[in-house]
């Protein structure tokens, strides 16, 4: 079985908890888009739905695949979110943002009462870290919010190397929002809570992709079949 079949498998098991009527949030990266074109077909068949993207990306696959779609502006409350992770740890604090979508993710995750999140079991770890974390700033006054990032790093206990991202064309990767973004290579967050708290407060930080106390169930895939962890 492949990464992608595991990926499609928690995707359809998620789907199950999807009733008439309900306003959900739709993440963005290769899971969440098994997720977007499952929840497409039963749209076809008959289910109504509204669904908030979380990207552009997510935008055009919803509306390759007939999902209705509404704005935050809209819609006061979704009932659910469904996203992908790139780490889930044992409390569902999550890292995200390998997409570079982690600021409309998590808007779109905390404006919802219940967020579900999706997986191969390979994202699963002990502490959240592994995967370079990526913090969203503002163009103006990198240096200075470089500065302030390191500065954050050392009270909280972790440290690494830290680059802008690149995207495909080699050129600086762009965010919907016009931001940049950069990969924080920690290796292990002992308190990401704290870690999550503190980069918040940086002027030049628009978000960061620790999703602290967000999700409220894991899907979570592998070859020996699925396992859902509700949050603790
Ligand atoms: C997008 O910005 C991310 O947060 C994704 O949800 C995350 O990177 C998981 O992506 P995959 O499902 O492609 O692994």
């Amino acid at each position: 079985m492949s990464m992608d079949d595991l990926k499609r498998q928690a995707a359809a098991r998620a789907l199950e908890q999807v009733r008439d009527g309900m306003r959900l949030g739709l993440g963005t990266g290769s899971t969440a888009k098994h997720f977007v074109e499952l929840l497409g077909e039963r749209v076809r068949g008959g289910l109504k739905v509204v669904g908030v993207p979380t990207s552009e990306a997510t935008r055009a696959d919803a509306e390759r695949c007939s999902v209705p779609l509404k704005t935050l502006d809209d819609i006061e409350r979704l009932d659910l979110t469904v996203d992908g992770a790139d780490e889930i740890d044992p409390a569902l604090n999550l890292i995200k943002g390998g997409g570079g979508a982690l600021l409309r993710e998590k808007i779109v995750a905390a404006a919802s009462d219940r967020m579900i999140v999706i997986a191969d079991d390979t994202k699963w770890v002990d502490t959240l870290g592994r995967f370079p974390l990526p913090i969203e700033v503002i163009p103006f006054g990198l240096g200075a919010t470089r500065r302030a990032i390191e500065k954050v790093f050392s009270e909280c206990g972790v440290s690494g190397q830290m680059d802008v991202r690149k995207g495909k064309d080699g050129l600086g990767f762009v965010t919907d929002g016009g931001h940049w973004i950069l990969d924080a290579r920690l290796g292990r967050i002992p308190d990401s809570p704290r870690l999550a708290m503190a980069l918040a407060s940086i002027p030049g930080v628009v978000e960061h992709g620790l999703f602290i106390g967000l999700a409220s169930t894991a899907v979570l895939a592998g070859t020996n079949g699925i396992r859902i962890v509700e949050r603790p």
